[in-house]
């Protein structure tokens, strides 16, 4: 088989890790040819690849970000290639394509499927919001470098008898914040599928610091809100690839939490030290399982598909229904948590 695999949308920790074991899989034990595409669907469109053979894949695993580059794609240059799929697919000699991405890429990826490309998508993200499997590699070492963030605060914090707000990624879902605010034990939580109270969050700080504990972590979301009224907050605008561009809702928070509270706050951006290097040994495990399986599923002819994690194993579920919603934080699990949201 001639194989070709993208990496598309943010880069995440991991990426590395299932271009490794496509290549193992593919060219070591079945034999096939594997192609690399670079920058994303920038590189399927506009032809620029490279084979990828075991030399090129040596002493990857453990690196973070990705050696084909990524990229986004507008909509109508998507579309383009979608009209085109048959004569390009031909063009390239493709037997399969496994496009490795979040959300937009896999919707990308059932847009070419439909089209007649016979693609095989593989989940990534480190926000964890993709339903249709129980993890996405990158999430793990997210909430590491995210937990390690809030455990080095809470010293700086207490020193200083601060409150100190980290604003951690998560644009639609707040797994990350949820997950490294309760491994960090943060003391109030904000995600974006429940807009927060401010007057919730100084009565926390305020008990907190009348028992003599005199300091407070809140982790929160980029995408988190306030509850309408409850603090000033307007929306950000909306970028090429439909994203909102964030306002820094922990900048605002933690003005916010100072003015009202008369106590000294700071806010700490994590941003894309979260998305950047080293992933864990679960992340690589994961991406690991996610790129043997897709060369296998491809050699089943299972097009249209993705490599999912159900419990511990390893399925193939349809794209068609893989993007269809995200995977949000249930409220079971905001109640798990002691903290205030
Ligand atoms: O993968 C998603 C994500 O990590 C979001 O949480 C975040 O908003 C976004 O990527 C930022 O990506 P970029 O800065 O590359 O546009």
């Amino acid at each position: 088989m001639r194989i070709g695999v993208l990496t598309a949308g943010g880069d995440c920790p991991g990426l590395n890790a299932v271009i490794r074991s496509v290549v193992h899989r593919a060219v070591v034990d079945r034999g096939d040819q594997v192609i690399g595409f670079e920058d994303g669907f920038k590189g399927l469109l506009e032809g620029r690849y490279r084979e990828l053979d075991i030399n090129e894949v040596s002493g990857i695993l453990a690196r973070g970000g990705t050696i084909l580059g990524s990229s986004r794609l507008e909509r109508h240059r998507l579309r383009e290639a979608c009209d085109n799929a048959e004569a390009f697919r031909r063009e390239l000699s493709l037997d399969a394509l496994i496009p490795i991405g979040g959300e937009g890429t896999l919707t990308a990826a059932r847009m070419l499927s439909d089209a007649g490309i016979p693609v095989v998508g593989v989940p990534k993200t480190i926000d964890n919001d993709i339903s249709a499997t129980d993890r996405t590699f990158g999430f793990d070492t997210a909430v590491g470098v995210a937990t390690e963030a809030i455990d080095r605060l809470k010293t700086t914090a207490e020193s200083h008898q601060r409150v100190m707000v980290v604003e951690v990624m998560g644009r639609h879902a707040g797994w990350i914040a949820l997950e490294a605010g309760m491994a960090g034990g943060a003391h109030g939580i904000c995600v974006p599928e429940r807009p927060f109270q401010v007057d919730d969050l100084c009565k926390m700080i305020e008990e907190r610091f009348a028992r003599g504990k005199k300091f407070a972590v809140i982790c929160v979301a980029e995408g988190a809100r306030p509850a309408e009224g409850s603090m000033p907050y307007e929306r950000g605008e909306i970028d090429p690839y439909g994203h909102e561009r964030f306002i820094g809702i922990g900048n605002r928070l933690a003005s916010e939490l100072e003015r009202r509270l008369g106590k000294e706050a700071r806010a700490m951006v994590l941003g894309h030290i979260q998305r950047g290097g080293t992933p864990t040994a679960y992340d690589r495990v994961l991406a690991t399982r996610f790129g043997w399986h897709a060369v296998e599923a491809a050699h089943r002819g299972e097009f249209g598909m993705m490599t999912a994690l159900r419990g511990t194993e390893i399925v193939m579920t349809p794209l068609a229904t893989a993007t269809m919603e995200l995977k949000r934080v249930p409220q079971y699990r905001m109640d798990e948590t002691e903290a205030v949201f």
